[in-house]
């Protein structure tokens, strides 16, 4: 047996089924990906059934966390994915998903890119006026969507804030006259056009008024086949601390009040979608290690262990919180807790995971788990210090544990070099 010194996950019944960190790393090694079927498709439920209005189709943004496996259950809970390059159309196919199942909204594509979309028989959305030059000489006499700026942004980090004065994103919705312009000359159609305002939002502020925004323009095309809202759903990464959360029930019942408006005033109940990945794969997903010891140096006291960098890249990329589980087989763990700081084991000193964490003290060979895992760890992940990429594990509903990416091997580092 073991203990939980920190956490919630305390019995074998809950995140971990049938099974232990401990029997998890000894069968498949550390660090360790872990997903659990059942919260995974839960989270996916929620989203399918977020709204009332009968016309909805919820996408999954498999750039959160593209393991095939997962986006097989993707395709047996009914959701279509949206894509943003050629190498995610290629993993959604290579799942089973029709083209026609596919949404492609790319940022700064070349030809090339298009075109794999477009041979394909993928709807794309452009998001700039050069963009939309371009699809339309490839593709003239088609159909097309449009990403436009709906003036609001949200999001955790001024680096995933995607609409608003100060981003990369979208079509300004200034641009109006040019658009029309260049989709009459070239014959092509404008069946949608999406928005995504940024990526983790706790309040659903931001999104209602970037939504009214989109849907008031939407009134000037009058050949939309649907409108899509994007993603950005947020998930409380802060449970430790009781953060609730988001109410999806009451952002669902607001969607339901827009939605039946547009129809009326459109004249047609036409298609909305929406795109998160975070909030349907996240929770999903834990990340475990080993402890490798603890040090002091000067005033801190360091925790180490083997996930660094190269492994969860969004504490150091956006000083991202992830609550932290420590397990031990120890008999007598001392519970007591102190400030440490969290790091990995990469050759640079912001290899942080957590600063000045109230922890227990674990020891050489107990387990770590950075909880809330599932979107962007493992997408994010690298070969950085030439330490192999980690391995993925499914733990399923009937309680089986399947592994679902092999650990890579030093072959498999020098394999693509000539
Ligand atoms: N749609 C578009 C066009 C997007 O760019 C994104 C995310 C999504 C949908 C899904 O957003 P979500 O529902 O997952 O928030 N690496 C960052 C997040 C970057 C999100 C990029 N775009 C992180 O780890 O927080």
């Amino acid at each position: 047996m073991y203990t939980t010194m920190i956490g919630n996950y305390t019995a074998k019944t809950d995140f971990f089924k049938m099974t232990t960190p401990f029997e998890l790393l000894s069968e498949y090694g550390s660090p360790l990906y872990v997903y659990n079927e059942d919260i995974f498709r839960s989270r996916l439920r929620q989203i399918k059934n977020l709204v009332k209005y009968k016309n909805f189709v919820p996408h999954y943004s498999v750039k959160a966390n593209t393991n095939i496996s997962l986006l097989k259950i993707v395709k047996e809970e009914g959701l279509h994915v949206d894509t943003m390059s050629p190498g995610e159309i290629y993993m959604a196919l290579a799942a089973g998903f029709e083209p026609k199942e596919l949404f492609y909204i790319p940022n700064n594509a070349t030809e090339e890119d298009l075109r794999y979309a477009v041979d394909r028989g993928v709807l794309l959305s452009v998001d700039s006026i050069s963009q939309l030059q371009l699809y339309a000489k490839i593709n003239p006499n088609s159909k097309v969507a449009i990403r436009f700026n709906p003036g609001v942004g949200a999001g955790h980090h001024q680096k995933v804030v995607t609409a608003g004065k100060k981003t990369k994103f979208g079509v300004d919705m200034a641009e109006f006259d040019t658009v029309k312009k260049i989709l009459e000359e070239n014959n092509v159609t404008l069946v949608g056009i999406n928005q995504h305002i940024g990526s983790l939002f706790m309040d659903s502020g931001a999104f209602i008024e970037s939504t009214t925004n989109l849907l008031e323009f939407a009134k000037e095309f009058d050949s939309l086949e649907f409108i899509d809202l994007g993603g950005g759903f947020g998930i409380p990464y802060h449970k430790q601390e009781d953060q609730q959360p988001l109410d999806l029930v009451e952002l669902g019942s607001k969607m339901d009040t827009m939605f039946e408006e547009f129809a009326q005033d459109y004249g047609r109940e036409i298609q909305f979608q929406i795109e998160p990945g975070r909030i349907i794969a996240c929770e999903a997903g834990i990340v475990l290690g080993t402890v490798t010891g603890t040090k002091q140096n000067a005033e801190t006291t360091y925790l180490g262990c083997d996930i660094g960098f190269n492994v969860l890249a969004r504490p150091i990329m956006y000083d991202s919180h992830h609550d932290i589980e420590l397990y031990t087989k120890r008999a007598h763990p001392d519970l007591e807790k102190h400030p440490v700081t969290v790091v990995g084991n990469i050759c640079e000193s912001g290899d942080i995971l957590a600063k000045d964490r109230e922890l227990p003290m674990p020891e050489y060979g107990d387990i770590i788990g950075l909880m809330d895992a599932g979107a962007y760890g493992f997408a994010m992940s690298s070969s950085y210090n030439q330490r192999p990429r980690v391995a993925e594990v499914l733990l399923k509903s009937s309680g089986e544990v399947v592994l679902i990416r092999r650990r890579e091997t030093f072959e498999d580092l020098i394999a693509s070099m000539l």
